[in-house]
């Protein structure tokens, strides 16, 4: 399939798509406590999003049952909300969620601290968003995708953790998940050649220990094969002449 290129009008629905979701993410953050459910978290985004007027666009998304996918420790990515799960100092939280704002999709994520974490779980978290920067350097008119996916996997690979292989980045625009994929490993071709105009959520899922990662009998929540923690970010990005545009940061 083809990848789209936004028009300058698609590119304001965008912005603004990524604007509110950075407001959300915020928020979110700003609740992010020991004691809180990880359904309070989803009813709070939810909340948010319809708000300002956006829909979440996870919610029964392949039958998907909330708005914000709530992952826990060693919960990789697609965690559902529960009112039992309660989130307990030195937890790390990974909170992914997504609107659309006239019919227009932005997507993001962020791992939370929850209270005071070990360090070197700190150290997981920080490393994980610091990739996503290495990546995005990369995202620029003329390199080729998998410049992305290079650069992440090289900045990763000196910690030795573990870079999911089983789930990647995408496009986004009119739809939630667009073509291309965009791995955060290390690939052997260069991948389509960037053109601005192109949004991408980049997304590396970093585990501890090793890339392996199994799904619960829930069929949605992804945790690492060892139960060792994995931390998850993502932006929604525009690709333009010049720097990349970060369209889900304020
Ligand atoms: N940000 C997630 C992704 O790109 C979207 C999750 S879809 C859901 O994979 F259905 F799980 F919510
Ligand atoms: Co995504």
């Amino acid at each position: 399939m083809a990848v789209s290129i936004k028009s300058e009008r698609e590119i304001e629905f965008m912005r603004q798509a990524g604007k509110i979701l950075a407001k959300v993410h915020e928020e979110l953050g700003k609740a992010i406590e020991p004691g809180i459910s990880t359904l309070e978290i989803d009813m709070l985004g939810e909340k948010l999003i319809r708000q300002y007027d956006c829909i979440p666009n996870f919610l029964n998304y392949h039958g998907y049952p909330a708005s914000v996918c709530v992952s826990v420790n060693e919960e990789v990515v697609h965690g559902i909300p529960n009112k039992n799960r309660i989130l307990k100092e030195g937890d790390i939280v990974s909170l992914d969620a997504g609107l659309i704002y006239k019919g227009y999709h932005s997507d993001a994520a962020r791992t939370h601290y929850v209270g005071k974490v070990a360090p070197e779980v700190q150290k997981l978290v920080e490393e994980t968003r610091n990739s996503f920067f290495e990546g995005i350097k990369m995202a620029k008119a003329g390199n080729h995708l998998y410049d992305i996916s290079n650069a992440i996997d090289a900045y990763i690979s000196q910690f030795g953790y573990g870079i999911v292989r089983d789930l990647v980045g995408h496009g986004i625009g009119t739809e939630l998940h667009e073509d291309p994929q965009i791995p955060n490993f290390r690939q052997n071709r260069r991948g389509l050649k960037l053109q601005p105009g192109m949004t991408l959520a980049i997304e590396p899922m970093i585990n501890m220990g090793r890339a392996d990662v199994e799904w619960l009998s829930d069929d949605w929540t992804v945790i690492a094969q060892d139960r060792l923690p994995s931390a998850h970010y993502e932006n929604t990005i525009l690709i333009t002449d010049g720097e990349p545009e970060i369209l889900t940061m304020l």
